[in-house]
């Protein structure tokens, strides 16, 4: 990420209750307005995931399924990156996710890695040439989706 750019890892996740549409026509959890403030404040959204049980992970779909009425992702830069070992489902699943929840999302912000143990060490480094450049390419087309 350029030195210019601030970011934040949302680490909320495991906190966000079941989405309950009834719940969210009255008043939604605090962890669910938190979750909309912080996707309000950002200029654009990296959602970067693997794959579990040939789908998406249950945590990261129920907190985009509470986005739907809020409209959290209408027009917001977004970029997808699916790292796993096969991945293409969840990918696929993603996009159209994202799609339907109106992301401003393009083929050059999209990225799927497979076989991500053999690219990232231990420590999260990418050690793999091709998946560092193809990285360096999504991140500036996200900025450039600003
Ligand atoms: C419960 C579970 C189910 C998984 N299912 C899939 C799957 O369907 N497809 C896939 O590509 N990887 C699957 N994986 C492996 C993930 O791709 C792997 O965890 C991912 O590469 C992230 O790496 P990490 O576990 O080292 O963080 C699964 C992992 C777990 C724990």
């Amino acid at each position: 990420m350029p030195n210019d750019i601030n970011y934040t890892i949302y680490g909320g996740f495991r906190y966000i209750p079941a989405f309950d549409p009834g719940i969210d026509n009255d008043i939604p959890p605090v962890e669910v307005v938190d979750l909309r403030e912080k996707l309000a404040q950002a200029d654009g959204i990296i959602i970067c995931t693997p794959e579990y049980a040939f789908g998406v992970p249950g945590a990261l779909k129920n907190a985009l399924d509470w986005t739907v009425f809020s409209g959290s992702f209408s027009g917001k830069p977004t970029a997808l990156i699916t790292a796993s070992t096969g991945g293409k489902n969840a990918h696929e699943a993603l996009i159209k996710i994202l799609g339907a929840i109106d992301a401003k999302l393009s083929p050059e912000t999209t990225l799927l890695i497979q076989f991500v143990r053999s690219k990232i060490d231990t420590h999260g480094n990418v050690t793999d040439p091709d998946t560092t450049q193809k990285l360096k390419t999504l991140i500036e087309a996200f900025i450039n989706s600003f």
